[in-house]
């Protein structure tokens, strides 16, 4: 048995994912963390932080910022300076900050949704004008619109939130499609946040994750990368995130939005962030064989089901279903009611999708789908 097959109970921990059914049988495949224990080398860092007992105010610790140097160009081949990285405490935060630090009010801040649903609360939150390109769906897999991003009408400083991999649809985009989005971008101006928060999940083995700021100097001139050990680590509730911004105005219009608001980065996360990035890289490759193998099932038996079609997770550990043949008002609570509780389309923009979290031990994700299958056929 892989440890990743342990069931570990959460609940009376108030995970937010189990609380939302907490006394219910419902197995919850929604928000985005894992119920896998987090690598060895972040626990054992972080009981070692722990013993100190002195817990004040924590700088970024210098040995981070050159393990972030050296993960970036190992892993992206993509050579970054320290002062280009900002620490957050959450991805979300660099979301909102990047939001209010391009542009005025009412200008343009264009999205492609489906999308994480803090993408389409950010430009209203920062007073910004939304202007949505929904992705196309062709030939079973999610792509950009680039006629519509070339010619849609935008304000003089536009702003894309772009998400990389994609959540929900699992695509990692090609170095020809990041090219292609480039161009237009320069071309009109516009400045991209690049979510790349799912960097390290890319589960296809023909596929690799390029973050769009390394493909040249003109591109990262534009584009606030935000990045995060959370989602791959499974440390989320701990809150250590950043930005790589090279542009030095970009980057101080960034620092002034996130003053006095921003609050330091939790010191733990730093601890784990540390630990997971410079000693648990061979806990990430089990991490992938297992998830692997979870999307293969996962996508077997949905792809099966009648009323159900789910896209190919290149990846993420989450699946996009495509609910609306079933013809249920609501599939999230007609799923609720067969007793698994998945992400709500209609929050991401897309009203009869549902999205499936399977980074959860193997028994648990069989009977999730087992319970699936019974409510559909
Ligand atoms: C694309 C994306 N960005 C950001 C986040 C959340 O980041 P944080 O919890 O650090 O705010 C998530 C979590 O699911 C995500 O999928």
């Amino acid at each position: 048995m892989s440890d990743f097959d342990r069931v570990i109970d959460r609940k009376g921990t108030y995970a937010y994912k189990w609380e939302k059914y907490r006394n219910l049988d419902v197995i919850p495949l929604w928000v985005a963390d894992m119920d896998f224990a987090s690598p060895p080398q972040v626990v054992s860092a972080l009981k070692e932080r722990i013993d100190h007992a002195v817990f004040g105010y924590t700088k970024d610790p210098e040995e981070l910022n050159t393990t972030v140097i050296e993960y970036c160009k190992n892993s992206f081949d993509w050579a970054i300076e320290k002062q280009w990285i900002i620490w957050l405490p959450g991805l979300v935060t660099g979301i909102n900050i990047a939001c209010r630090s391009v542009g005025e009010r009412n200008d343009s801040v264009i999205t492609m949704p489906p999308i994480y649903p803090p993408f389409l609360e950010a430009p209203q939150l920062s007073k910004r004008d939304q202007v949505s390109i929904p992705l196309k769906h062709t030939q079973g897999q999610w792509i950009m619109d680039f006629d519509s991003l070339a010619t849609v009408p935008v304000s003089k400083n536009a702003h894309f939130l772009f998400c990389n991999p994609q959540n929900p649809t699992g695509r990692v985009y090609t170095k020809e499609e990041l090219l292609a989005l480039s161009e237009i971008c320069m071309d009109r101006n516009i400045i991209v946040c690049s979510d790349e928060i799912h960097c390290d999940l890319v589960l296809d083995t023909d596929k690799k994750h390029i973050p769009l700021a390394s493909l040249n100097e003109t591109i990262a001139d534009r584009t606030i990368t935000l990045m995060a050990p959370s989602k791959t680590y499974n440390i989320a509730g701990l809150g250590c995130s950043f930005a790589i911004i090279p542009n030095r105005k970009l980057r101080i219009a960034f620092q002034r939005a996130m003053k006095g608001i921003v609050p330091h980065v939790n010191l733990l996360g730093y601890t784990a962030a540390l630990a997971a990035y410079r000693d648990s890289q061979e806990w990430l490759a089990d991490l992938l064989s297992y998830l692997r193998i979870n999307r293969d099932i996962t996508e077997e038996r949905i792809s099966s089901l009648l009323g159900l079609s789910i896209t190919h997770v290149e990846a993420t550990y989450l699946a996009w279903i495509d609910a609306r043949s079933l013809q249920k008002e609501n599939p999230t609570r007609f799923f609720e009611e067969a007793g698994v509780g998945f992400s709500d389309g209609a929050d991401f923009g897309a009203p009869g999708y549902v999205r499936l979290n399977f980074g959860c031990p193997r028994p648990l994700l069989e009977k999730a789908l087992s319970r699936i299958e019974k409510a559909v056929s």
